[in-house]
């Protein structure tokens, strides 16, 4: 059978990829563009895993919601009067129109369309006109409603109602950012984008430097020298990890000579890098010792993704008389740059994959790795893991 008669489901298609880095290939660009490959990426990763679906400190009282889409799922994330974060479906469980939109504080839950009401915990409790309808009990119609968790002042979503819990799921990682102290931070900007690109090239792009000195010449020299050296860290399930040394200089995300204080209580080690985290599929996280910032991407069809990238500083931080104006001069102005950078890149990226003639060569194992380890991630989901080797194994062929 030739490669053109196989299914792109086909695991002999994507030996290359499974392939040791020093032999690896790119995905092929048919997985940018399937519809076949993104339902198939919908239902093995973004339905079973956890999804970042905001921070705590957007919904602080009971009654506050968020109305997110995720997958074409219209959720709404809320605190109700228990002060429990929930994750209900946003459908009318009447005819179905969608129930809120945006983002706000509300007592009850009302349909814009004929009046039905829900309760915060989504039990239906108004439904007017229906007292002639037969064997018919508000009781048996709650919202539906999915998995919502907590961890680091992030609330996590998921779809899977067998999935882990989500702090088992998030494994060492929780120690290891435990001293960025997270959940105490505060939201003090963000960015809506939305790009006309898959999903996964986000990714790819998010994770590796090889691109800082093409695509960010001219914003990364000026605003975060000594950026460009890092180290791979495969941490296995559930993260793959990059720290970018600040040895010589600063670190990527901080200035030359920072005036805003870091987090205190940070080892040396933490002091002197920049952690880049990926906990798959969702939670794209960069943590300097001055604050962090996570990107939230949510996929709209194989050629859409909207991104929402946030940035936290501790409370302390805020507080200083200068902060608005260094934030603004030194950390805002640059993401502003690298996120139009990026968008274009991105873009840049799915049209070139586009056509029929695209075909992609070699990873560089010196700078993609996190990359390679993304494109396995996504195989293991979309294909099943690979068969264990003879002796037991599970091949290691990535790491
Ligand atoms: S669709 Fe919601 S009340 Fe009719
Ligand atoms: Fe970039």
């Amino acid at each position: 059978m030739s490669v053109t008669d196989q299914s792109i489901f086909s695991p002999e298609r994507y030996v290359g990829t499974r392939a040791p880095i020093e032999e690896a290939v790119p995905l092929p660009p048919e997985v940018y563009f399937s519809e076949e490959w993104y339902d198939r990426e919908v239902e093995t990763i973004f339905r079973r895993e956890w999804l970042v679906a905001t921070r705590e400190e957007e919904i602080p009282n009971p009654g506050d919601y968020v109305r997110l889409d995720i997958v074409d799922e219209p959720l709404v994330i809320l605190r109700d009067d228990d002060g429990v974060i929930r994750a209900l479906s946003a459908s009318c469980r009447h005819r179905g129109s969608e129930l809120m939109t945006g983002s706000g504080n509300c007592r009850r839950i009302t349909c814009p369309y004929h009046a039905w009401s829900y309760a915060l915990d989504g039990e239906l409790i108004a439904t007017p006109a229906m007292h002639e309808a037969d064997d018919f009990d508000k009781a048996d119609h709650p919202l539906p409603s999915v998995r919502a968790e907590t961890w680091g002042g992030f609330v996590f979503i998921n779809f899977d109602p067998e999935a882990k819990p989500l702090l088992e799921s998030l494994g060492g990682l929780v120690e290891r950012m435990a001293p960025y102290r997270m959940e105490e931070m505060k939201v003090t900007r963000k960015w809506e984008n939305r790009f006309n690109a898959n999903w996964k090239i986000w990714v790819e792009n998010s994770r590796e430097g090889y691109h800082v000195q093409t695509v960010h010449r001219e914003s990364l020299d000026t605003f975060y020298p000594g950026a460009r050296r890092s180290e791979f860290y495969p941490d296995g399930e559930p993260m793959v990890y990059a720290i970018n040394s600040t040895a010589n200089e600063n670190g990527l995300y901080v200035p030359r000579e920072p005036t805003l204080p870091f987090v205190a209580g940070l080892s040396d080690f933490d002091n002197e890098n920049t952690h880049f985290i990926i906990h798959y599929p969702h939670l794209l996280l960069n943590s300097p010792p001055d604050r962090f910032s996570f990107h939230q991407y949510f996929p709209e069809g194989p050629e859409w993704t909207r991104i929402t990238t946030w940035c936290c500083f501790p409370q302390s931080t805020i507080d200083l008389p200068e902060f608005e104006a260094e934030a603004e001069e030194k950390y805002y102005t640059s993401m502003d740059l690298f996120l139009a950078e990026d968008k274009g890149i991105c873009e840049v990226v799915h049209r070139g994959i586009r056509g029929r003639l695209a075909g992609l060569s070699r990873y560089s194992p010196a700078e993609e790795q996190t990359v390679h380890e993304f494109s396995n991630y996504v195989l293991d989901h979309v294909l099943g893991p690979e068969e264990p080797t003879p002796d037991g194994r599970a091949p290691d062929a990535y790491c």
